[in-house]
């Protein structure tokens, strides 16, 4: 199925890592969402990690307070973010593998370790009126065990195409969308996305949601966040309407 609209969603984790290099209270994150969401961004996505190396807990009670958009929160499945989506209740959850040495989020989630935990968690979210995502590498069988889990979503990560893994990186995006649009799931992706690579992705029909953030954060240097969400609205357009 092709979803017509293809939402874009801002994260603004790196927003808040320039701010956390001083320690300050500069650039604020809340203040940047509100001009992505002034500048077209459907959603705000921002990843709370339990190292809290850029945004903060009170980043994202302020997120969850001021945008006038929908949150998408990103945290990795353990008791104390759990503790924290339950009570703020974003729009959206993505549950996302977490190791504290790496940079950035390296993989998918593996969605075989420990499925009963897995669904345990989806399902604490899912009663709480969470929507839920899982971030997962485009592959077949994690896509199935996704929706085998009772999640709403799927987010694909999109590293190995944006690290230039070329066409066969795209295709496995391809089908991998295609699969779980065929089990129902909604299907998102993001990671490594950037104007100069997002149009092959964002041409993919069953994408309907793309999360971008290191790119635009980096962009907005020259051009300023809004102009930054603009250029990265107007690559996805491009794509989708060929
Ligand atoms: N989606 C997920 C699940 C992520 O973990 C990240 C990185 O935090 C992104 C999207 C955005 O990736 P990037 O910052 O490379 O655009």
């Amino acid at each position: 199925m092709r979803a017509n609209h293809q939402r874009l969603y801002i994260n603004v984790d790196h927003v808040a890592t320039l701010r956390q290099a001083r320690k300050t209270d500069e650039p604020d994150p809340i203040a940047a969402a509100l001009l992505c969401e002034d500048a077209g961004a459907e959603g705000i996505t921002a990843h709370l990690r339990e190292d809290r190396r850029h945004i903060h807990d009170d980043d994202i009670r302020g997120l969850a307070t001021s945008i006038r958009t929908v949150l998408n929160l990103e945290m990795a499945l353990t008791d104390e973010m759990l503790g924290i989506a339950t009570e703020l209740r974003p729009y959206q959850v993505t549950l996302v593998p977490e190791r504290r040495q790496e940079v950035t989020t390296e993989g998918g989630l593996n969605v075989d370790q420990d499925p009963k935990r897995l669904a345990d968690g989806i399902l604490r979210l899912k009663r709480a009126g969470l929507r839920t995502s899982l971030f997962i590498d485009p592959d077949l069988s994690a896509v199935e065990r996704s929706h085998e889990l009772g999640v709403d979503a799927i987010e694909l990560h999109t590293g190995a195409y944006a690290l230039g893994g070329g066409d066969q990186a795209l295709d496995a995006l391809r089908r991998a969308s295609t699969r779980g649009a065929e089990l129902g799931l909604a299907v998102h992706a993001g990671h490594g996305l950037t104007v100069r690579n997002v149009g092959p992705v964002a041409a993919i029909p069953e994408i309907e949601e793309l999360n971008i953030g290191h790119s635009i954060v980096s962009r907005a240097i020259f051009v300023g966040i809004a102009e930054s969400v603009r250029e990265m609205r107007s690559a996805m357009q491009d794509a989708r309407s060929r």
